[in-house]
């Protein structure tokens, strides 16, 4: 068999496959003189509200600066500690440390690989104010259970929700179980724009208007000065560019469940894998499948055949758990996170590759284990 390319992700498609509406866009925006918050902002800041089903939504510069506005205008105390889960970005720990915070990460459930109830409830103590749960490779933790925990011990809710827009836990949309979300629309995000961008999606109205604040230079809607602020703001362009993708956004969803089908179809038999959970498996998660995140034997060996095969696959976070910095102070033992670092990898997933880019890379990795 003719050795094909399928690449991890092909970032020009995001520009080529749509120039024409882009270029129109672009146009558009640009000759009305509006870069800087302006109707095409709001306008999706509107959307983006709608479709999650949240009061408000604000367009930032990316998520890490959404998460970090969120906590201080929720307002974090120096010792304050809020838990998140070991198998996230580093970003999550940094926005709750440069809000003043502590980040304590804990383990992942070995069915998800989500933050695991359990270990977060044991490592609840007196300087515990919140959890900030990531909704991960785009499928949401199990809420229930966190819920019952925050009421019991008094904490709230604050979701990393950047790869998770549009996914469903009971039919509740990622993002909108706590005080304040954030999402990401960088390039590679299912949602993704031509640079970097992001969104805070919040109910209460006073936070939302301190978060408001925060991200343009401490003004209010109205222009008047109500606090200390920064800039981030979103680009015009860049929501613009959102708007005409939102529009779509539910068929690319559908895509990657479709893709996902796919690849449990054609690897569910390997016992060599541990595969992430299928579209239909739980009838309480709706999965839109930021990444496809497995667990591979010889994982090494199985990423090296793929590439001398054309094929593109990534290791999440260059295979780093937030407890294994330890030049940034962690020094934990997480022995279901530990486990999973040592096989973890992701195979392409994404609207550009056909099913016959799945149907060979599926082929590639029977081989590998078949020898
Ligand atoms: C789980 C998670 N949190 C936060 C971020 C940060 O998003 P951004 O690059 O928009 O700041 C990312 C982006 O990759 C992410 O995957």
């Amino acid at each position: 068999m003719p050795i094909k390319n399928v690449p991890f992700f092909e970032y020009p498609r995001l520009w080529l496959d749509d120039r024409q509406d882009f270029l129109q866009i672009i146009d558009e925006v640009s000759s009305t003189g509006g870069f800087i918050l302006q109707q095409a902002v709001s306008d999706f800041e509107a959307e983006l509200a709608k479709y999650a089903g949240v009061n408000y939504a604000v367009g930032v510069g990316n998520a890490t600066d959404g998460m970090e506005i969120f906590l201080e205008a929720i307002g974090i105390n120096p010792g304050d500690e809020i838990i998140i889960s070991s198998h996230t970005m580093l970003t999550t720990a940094s926005a709750i440390k440069v809000a003043g915070g502590i980040p304590v990460p804990v383990d992942i459930k070995d069915d998800d690989n989500l933050i695991c109830p359990k270990a977060l409830e044991e490592a609840i103590n007196k300087n515990t104010v919140g959890i900030m749960p990531t909704q991960l490779n785009g499928r949401v933790c199990e809420m229930d259970a966190i819920n019952k925990i925050a009421d019991k011990h008094n904490l709230f809710i604050v979701e990393d929700a950047a790869q998770a827009l549009g996914s469903k836990y009971k039919g509740q949309h990622a993002g909108t179980f706590g005080l304040a979300s954030d999402i990401s629309f960088f390039p590679a995000k299912v949602l993704g724009c031509l640079g970097d961008a992001g969104g805070v999606l919040v109910n209460d109205k006073n936070l939302y208007h301190n978060i408001y604040q925060i991200h343009d230079h401490g003004r209010d809607i109205d222009g008047e000065v109500k606090r200390w602020g920064r800039n981030s703001r979103l680009d015009n362009i860049q929501a613009a560019i959102l708007s005409y993708k939102l529009k779509s956004y539910d068929e690319v969803i559908l895509r990657r469940r479709e893709i996902a089908s796919l690849y449990q179809k054609n690897l569910e038999k390997l016992s060599q894998l541990r595969l992430p959970p299928a579209p239909n498996n739980n009838s309480k998660h709706f999965d839109v499948y930021q990444n496809y995140e497995l667990e591979a034997e010889n994982r090494d060996g199985l990423k090296n055949f793929l590439a001398s095969n054309g094929i593109g696959t990534l290791i999440q976070w260059g295979g780093m758990a937030i407890h294994h910095y330890d030049q940034l102070g962690f020094s934990q033992t997480l022995p279901v996170c530990d486990n999973f670092f040592k096989k973890c990898l992701m195979l392409p997933m994404n609207i550009f590759i056909s099913n016959e880019d799945v149907n060979y890379v599926c082929e590639k990795i029977i081989e590998f284990y078949s020898d």
